[in-house]
């Protein structure tokens, strides 16, 4: 049986006062006892301020990307071993925002490539992060474009393929995939229930082909994209969805603790 996962990606928000104080809050509001898995992903800055608030506790902290190579000159980079020493349980890679994929525009499109992560590159951060024992969370997702023209399946398989080229169903066991549709991330539109659960039963079964049936069904398939305390019950009922990656609401804690309650 899997078990739930909550993931706040706070993104480039929060400095350490704030970030501080938004923990504090959490860890009053969501009871020690809840059945979900609940992690936050803060900026590579705030990350020993959120695992030391919560050693104590049964919360994890996690990276929002890393840089595949072991150490040198990458001049603005993290590593997985960095990651690793302090103390993260997580990294997500493969954000449509770190792909340069965005929804809603807010940067000229000329500085889009300098995002741009590629599959290639996803699939080298994902082994430098399971070299380090670093649980990836695997980003996916189409495009309004590519929704419309009816290739929200194809993309995604390919995006699935191309990041886990090269490994073994035993090293991504304890991994997890969120299916993030671009055009529902900050935009207030949420994928409709039925249709986000079809699409993580449908990335299941491409995981089935990728590894096997058994790491399929160990493997958390997420939905991320302006999931709030009003949907996530809806959401996290259905059967192929395991849990949410929350970006907007995972800032106000009362909001993401009502979003952690409702698994
Ligand atoms: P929102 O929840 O703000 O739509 O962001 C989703 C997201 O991108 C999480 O990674």
């Amino acid at each position: 049986m899997r078990k739930k996962l909550v993931v706040g990606n706070w993104k480039m928000n929060l400095t350490r006062s704030e970030a501080r104080a938004a923990i504090e809050s959490l860890l009053l509001l969501i009871e020690p006892t809840t059945d979900a898995e609940v992690a936050i992903c803060p900026t590579y800055l705030t990350i020993d301020t959120v695992a030391q608030l919560f050693r104590r506790s049964r919360f994890r902290v996690g990276a929002q990307d890393v840089f595949w190579g072991n150490a040198g000159a990458f001049t603005g980079n993290v590593s997985a071993a960095m990651l690793k020493d302090v103390e993260c349980h997580f990294c997500i890679v493969g954000h449509s925002e770190t792909r340069g994929r965005f929804g809603k525009l807010e940067v000229p499109e000329s500085t889009i490539p300098y995002f741009s992560e590629t599959d290639e590159t996803v699939n080298l951060k994902i082994k430098a992060l399971l070299y380090q024992s670093i649980h990836p969370i695997l980003c996916v997702g189409e495009t309004l474009a590519e929704r419309e023209a009816g290739n929200t399946d194809r993309v995604i398989q390919s995006q699935l393929k191309g990041a886990l080229e090269g490994i073994e169903g035993a090293e991504f066991w304890e991994g997890v995939v969120a299916y993030e549709p671009v055009w529902a991330i900050g935009t207030g539109k949420t994928c409709d229930s039925a249709e986000a659960s079809r699409v993580c039963g449908m990335i299941r079964a491409s995981l089935a082909e990728i590894f096997d049936e058994e790491t399929a069904e160990a493997i958390r398939v997420l939905y991320g994209g302006s999931v709030k305390g009003a949907n996530a019950q809806e959401l996290f009922s259905q059967p192929d969805i395991d849990g949410g990656l929350v970006g907007g609401a995972s800032l106000i804690a009362e909001e993401f603790s009502k979003i952690v309650r409702s698994v």
